[in-house]
């Protein structure tokens, strides 16, 4: 597998879960890590992970911010630039769920979970575009329900949506610097993300949905970053579906 070693990588949401254990994945492997969170109350744990990144070898920054304003995510790149030099790559796993009936949906929520999906993906993207090197890579993070039919996640699914087509585009327009630019969708994951919008029912026919009769694991979806920050950089303009069979395009 193509090397690692010294390359910067930012990780937009790494306190934990998906992003945390991609910080820790690629810091084993020598990366630089800028290990993102938003939360005061992830302080702890950004701390915790970005200590794993260098105990694993790796060179690790902490930075808090809130990705849905642009001076936040001008920030994030600045901050990277300013300790590590240019960035490799680029990956974005913040996200928020919403799981209700279109009835139900109030205005607030729209716009929150628009401003944290959509908005904050978008200028994610393109300051990524602005400040990786030429033959870097950009990730974002999509979800399997963008292939399902069904209703209750309107607007998460729906603010999920259009980061498929920024994705896309921006893959299109990076032809010429080698940046494979491509958006990953899991499954429900198995993290503490996933249960406050569900019940013990929703949750045994999620699992009844894929192939082992369980939820996606973390560790079944870093393998695949791993491989498109590195070899698997013929992928571009893509929508890879992780998730057991769950639902496919
Ligand atoms: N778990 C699932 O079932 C599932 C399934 C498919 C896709 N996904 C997607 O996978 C990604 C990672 O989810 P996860 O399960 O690993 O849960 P998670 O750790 O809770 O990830 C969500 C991240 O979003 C960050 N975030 C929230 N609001 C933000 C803001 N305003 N600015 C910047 N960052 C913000 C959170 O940071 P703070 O906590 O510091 O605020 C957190 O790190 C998400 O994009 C999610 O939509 C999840």
């Amino acid at each position: 597998m193509a090397d690692l070693d010294g390359k910067v990588i930012i990780i937009g949401g790494a306190s934990r879960n998906l992003g945390g254990l991609l910080a820790r994945t690629v810091g084993a492997r020598g990366a630089k890590v800028v290990v993102h969170h938003n939360s005061d109350s992830s302080a702890a744990q950004a701390k915790d992970t970005a200590a794993a990144v260098r105990e694993a070898g790796g060179e690790s920054l902490v930075h808090q911010a809130d990705l849905t304003a642009v001076a936040g995510v001008e920030g994030l790149f600045a901050a990277a630039r300013e300790r590590f030099g240019a960035p490799y790559a680029a990956v974005n796993t913040a996200g928020m769920v919403l799981k209700k009936p279109v009835t139900e949906v109030t205005e607030d929520e729209y716009d929150r979970m628009f401003a944290v999906n959509s908005k904050a993906a978008y200028f994610f993207l393109r300051e990524a575009a602005k400040e990786v090197t030429d033959g870097g890579k950009i990730i974002t993070i999509l979800t399997s329900l963008l292939a399902a039919y069904t209703g209750l996640y309107s607007v998460y699914a729906g603010s999920k949506a259009p980061v498929e087509h920024f994705t896309r585009a921006l893959s299109k327009e990076l032809f010429g610097r080698n940046v494979s630019v491509n958006a990953v969708a899991p499954g429900p994951m198995d993290t503490p993300f996933f249960y406050p919008a569900e019940t013990d029912e929703s949750v045994a026919f999620h699992k009844s949905s894929a192939m082992n009769g369980d939820l996606t694991k973390i560790e079944d979806i870093v393998p695949w970053l791993e491989f498109l920050l590195t070899d698997g950089w013929w992928a571009n303009g893509q929508t890879i579906f992780l998730n057991g069979g769950y639902t496919t395009r």
